[in-house]
């Protein structure tokens, strides 16, 4: 094991026989981390970017199985944050709490159109940030649209590469539509956001593997990993979820073959563990998403449950984030955060 680590380490390049072997084995997981560490640190350094994220609707057409936000929930409130107050608080993000990317996510919200969605990006990139959006599957014309607008970057997770599991979670929705989807983005001049759930009924660890060469093929620029965490409103209520240890382990190794790429510690992960971001900071993640969401709407954005920082206003998640990064012996970075491509070392 400790030889495929240091192949990784080296070469950035693993079979998926031998991501398999590294998955399976449960002697390593601390070299792997320390591993994904040092490459983080010699690729993308020391500095956290911060994301300012909104979560501006929970409306969404999709069903998906895991999600406390699918369709056919009929006990959550739904919200939409309308256009002004968006705005408001990505200002109070940029302005007063000094970060310098802003989120947008919701649901699969039909209500706000191409139209509207640009005129909000158009406003909020008058505050010299850059700008990401996750707001599910688009045209590839809206996704140029969305550009032009001042989009930057765009997050769509592929959430598993099982297609056989995918169909099954996801009921109504085409695996090759989103993949196309991952694509598009890219076609459209968009940074690549994608990622996995870990841990999902049925999930192998072969298709851990077959994830992670994914985010290689369709050359991401940012990847999200988070465990999967049952939802008590949805079919999968009764599932076991994702466990800290797997979602670290496929995040670490996918540093070691993205090694220039950005990689959040999710909050899901600090929603299984309350030092999970912690942990995920030192085993190859190098930024963090604190919750700008007005706090009134944060418990209607319930993903999962017990998601962390519900209960928080922004100006506290922010603060318990510099405390974090601060007891780690890391710093927060001041620039916008792209994703710069390196020469492989
Ligand atoms: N547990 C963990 N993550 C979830 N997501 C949706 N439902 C859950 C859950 N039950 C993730 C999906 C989606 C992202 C916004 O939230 O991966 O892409």
């Amino acid at each position: 094991m400790k030889k495929l680590i240091e192949k990784a380490k080296n070469t950035h390049s693993l079979s998926r026989e031998e991501l398999v072997s590294l998955l399976t084995d449960t002697t390593c997981s601390d070299e792997l981390f320390a591993a994904a560490d040092d490459v983080r640190r010699q690729y993308v350094g020391d500095e956290i970017h911060l994301r300012a994220l909104i979560e501006f609707s929970n409306f969404c057409k999709n069903n998906c199985c895991y999600c406390g936000l699918r369709r056919d929930n009929k006990n959550i409130e739904r919200y939409r944050i309308d256009e002004d107050t968006i705005f408001l608080l990505a200002e109070h993000a940029a302005r007063n709490m000094g970060l310098k990317t802003i989120v947008l996510q919701s649901g699969k919200d039909m209500f706000f159109t191409q139209e509207k969605l640009c005129n909000i990006i158009r406003k909020i990139k008058t505050l010299d940030v850059a700008l990401t959006l996750s707001i599910g599957e688009k045209t590839l014309e809206e996704y140029k649209a969305y550009k032009a607008a001042g989009a930057d970057r765009f997050l769509l997770r592929i959430e598993t590469t099982d297609k056989d599991l995918y169909l099954r979670h996801d009921p109504g929705m085409s695996f090759e539509n989103r993949v196309q989807c991952i694509k598009n983005l890219g076609l459209a001049g968009l940074e690549i956001g994608s990622g996995v759930l870990v841990g999902l009924p049925g999930q192998k660890i072969e298709s851990y593997a077959d994830d992670i060469l994914f985010f290689k093929a369709i050359n991401a620029d940012m990847i999200g990993i988070g465990p999967f965490i049952p939802h008590p409103d949805t079919p999968l209520k009764d599932a076991a979820g994702g466990t800290l240890e797997t979602a670290l382990k496929v995040m670490a190794l996918t540093r070691l073959l993205l090694p220039d790429i950005n990689i959040p510690a999710t909050t899901a992960m600090e929603t299984l563990a309350p030092n999970g971001q912690t942990k995920a900071l030192q085993a190859g993640a190098n930024v963090i998403m604190p919750n700008v969401t007005l706090t009134q709407y944060r418990k209607h954005y319930e993903l999962y449950p017990g998601k962390s920082s519900t209960n928080y206003t922004s100006d506290e998640s922010l603060r318990q984030v510099r405390e974090k990064i601060a007891s780690i012996g890391r710093t927060v970075s001041q620039a916008k955060g792209f994703h710069i491509r390196k020469p492989l070392a």
